[in-house]
């Protein structure tokens, strides 16, 4: 695994090696928000050794590096998905090299399913913790030492005074964020009505593909986490449309202004 790190972080850091303030996961649909980085570099996941490729509609497949309000972000234009066949390793692969590239704070954002019922689609919603049951550990195998210790405390996954801060700026740009705790499911499949019951009935508001096991390896990695999901439908069984990823671009097309300013918001304060 150091190798397959190594190997990236070196490519990157050939390319940019100025330091790198704040990285950035973009969801399925939210890959536009890169377009509010003046950009001065972009790479193609295909030319990072061992980077893992992105084969889903809605994800482009690239790190674009460069500013926003003068500070200087990371953006993983596409992510990886364990549906695609990687293993967890491979998906949260990205994040071990962002911590090595020195930098300490990191947004992951998501589409999502919404279970809670005032959840809707086009709601915004800070993670405010996870359950990650059904998602494989990222952390299985030799400890990686150099990063973070073998048992590593997952009370404060989603850092709670960045969370402030992110509910500070919501409420100054008008911006209605709501809590929510992200609940993994593996798919492709979306779920089924019986399992988004047995989740609400665990505590979980929010189902989705991605996000928990690179939330947990950058705990790890003792970075500073935020996690803003898109709601883009109501969970299976929870209205009467039929779930599509269609509808989950759509959706994530329709409150995109909303969150690219919320997010650039963040990035001025944090
Ligand atoms: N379930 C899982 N993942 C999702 C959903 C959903 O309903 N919507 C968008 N991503």
């Amino acid at each position: 695994m150091y190798t397959k790190i190594n190997q990236a972080y070196q490519y990157i850091h050939k390319i940019y090696p100025y330091p790198i303030d704040i990285a950035i996961i973009l969801g399925s649909g939210l890959g536009p928000l890169a377009q509010e980085i003046k950009v001065e570099q972009t790479i193609p996941y295909q030319d990072i050794p061992s980077f893992p490729l992105s084969t889903v509609k809605g994800h482009e497949g690239q790190l674009t590096i460069g500013k926003i309000h003068q500070k200087t972000v990371i953006a993983m234009q596409g992510r990886f998905h364990y549906y695609e066949g990687y293993d967890m390793s491979d998906i949260t692969l990205p994040i071990r090299v962002f911590s090595k590239l020195g930098i300490e704070k990191l947004i992951l954002t998501n589409a999502c399913g919404g279970i809670r019922d005032d959840l809707n689609p086009g709601d915004i919603v800070c993670i405010s913790d996870q359950i990650s049951l059904f998602c494989p550990s990222p952390l299985r195998g030799p400890n990686l030492d150099e990063f973070g210790p073998r048992f590593k405390d997952m009370t404060e996954i989603y850092n709670s005074q960045s969370q402030k801060l992110l509910h500070e700026i919501a409420q100054k740009q008008k911006i209605n964020l709501k809590d929510g705790i992200y609940c993994f499911f593996q798919g492709p499949m979306f779920e089924s009505p019986a399992e988004i019951q047995a989740i609400k009935a665990l505590g979980g508001d929010l189902a989705g593909m991605s996000t928990v096991g690179e939330a947990i390896v950058a705990r790890h990695c003792g970075m500073n986490t935020l996690g803003i999901s898109l709601v883009t439908n109501k969970a299976a069984g929870l209205s009467n449309n039929e779930l599509s990823h269609q509808e989950v671009i759509d959706t994530a097309k329709k409150a995109e202004d909303k969150l690219v300013k919320l997010i650039k918001e963040l990035i001025k304060n944090w």
